[in-house]
């Protein structure tokens, strides 16, 4: 039997230690460089941050298996045994610009299944965490499970991206929606996006594509106070492909998906 709450422990510990190296940098000039676009940004500290979790993970783990953002884990094609899946810094435009608004998110999957996320924001010190089966928390505090709420007073967290000229949506699919909400909001992070909607600062986060380090922390978390994260028309995620999501307060997840997604988008 794998002891899930040892390896959460583990795990605590780094995420806590990658933080306070991430706070050091504050101070420290950074070497920025650019991926795909020229928007599409990659510093020393992401990789060091990773490199950090890989050393770590397998010198203690060494039968464990790494799926990082920066590419110092392993090439994987399933997610057989014990896999842990990691986005070393999530929002690193925020880190960059902002110096707050971003996270490290952990997730340990075995088999595929879920075990453990832990989204550490750095600059509040909040850690989100979970265990399958045991519950979510922030920091000490237990997460209650999500309250129904009404679409028209909820609160979604949407890229201003999918509503304007875009190649993967039309943006005429997701304007009925951002209408009927409360209101909308753009956090720049997804795996904190994720962790509001399970402390409900938001009811709702739609995106049109993520990769599995975005996303495998917060369906973990999510999931322990019932929340329900799917791609945007209701499927269930392939956690080794990027993908559309949907991540929301169960009382209008399927609303959303039957009364503004289905016959106007699929994945
Ligand atoms: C990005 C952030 C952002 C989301 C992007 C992600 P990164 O992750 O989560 O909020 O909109 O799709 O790639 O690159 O900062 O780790
Ligand atoms: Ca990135
Ligand atoms: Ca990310
Ligand atoms: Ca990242």
């Amino acid at each position: 039997m794998m002891n899930w709450h040892e390896i959460d422990r583990q795990a605590k510990e780094w995420v806590k230690e990658a933080g306070e190296k991430i706070k050091a940098s504050f101070d420290k000039s950074l070497s920025i460089q650019t991926k795909s676009n020229p928007n599409d940004l990659v510093t020393n500290i992401d990789r060091e941050v990773e490199e950090y979790f890989f050393d770590n993970i397998a010198q203690t783990f060494p039968d464990h298996h790494i799926l990082g953002e920066e590419g110092s884990g392993h090439e994987l094609n399933t997610l057989d045994g014990i896999v842990w899946i990691i986005d070393p810094i999530d929002g690193t435009m925020n880190f960059v610009h902002q110096k707050r608004n971003f996270c490290i998110s952990v997730g340990v999957y075995e088999n595929g299944i879920g075990k453990i996320g832990l989204i550490y924001d750095v600059v509040h010190n909040e850690l989100y965490h979970a265990i399958k089966g045991n519950g979510a928390y922030m920091n000490d505090m237990r997460l209650p499970k999500l309250p129904d709420v009404k679409l028209e007073e909820s609160i979604l967290a949407i890229n201003a991206t999918w509503v304007t000229e875009n190649k993967r949506i039309d943006p005429s699919v997701l304007t009925p929606l951002v209408k009927r909400v409360r209101g909308t909001r753009s956090f720049g992070s997804a795996a904190l996006e994720f962790a509001y909607v399970a402390t409900k600062r938001l009811d709702g986060y739609i995106t049109m594509r993520l990769a599995p380090w975005d996303i495998a922390a917060g369906v973990v978390i999510v999931d322990e106070v019932g929340g329900i994260t799917t791609t945007l028309d209701g499927n269930p995620i392939d956690l080794l492909n990027k993908s559309s999501i949907l991540v929301a307060n169960p009382s209008i997840h399927a609303k959303i998906v039957n009364d503004y997604i289905k016959g106007k988008y699929s994945s």
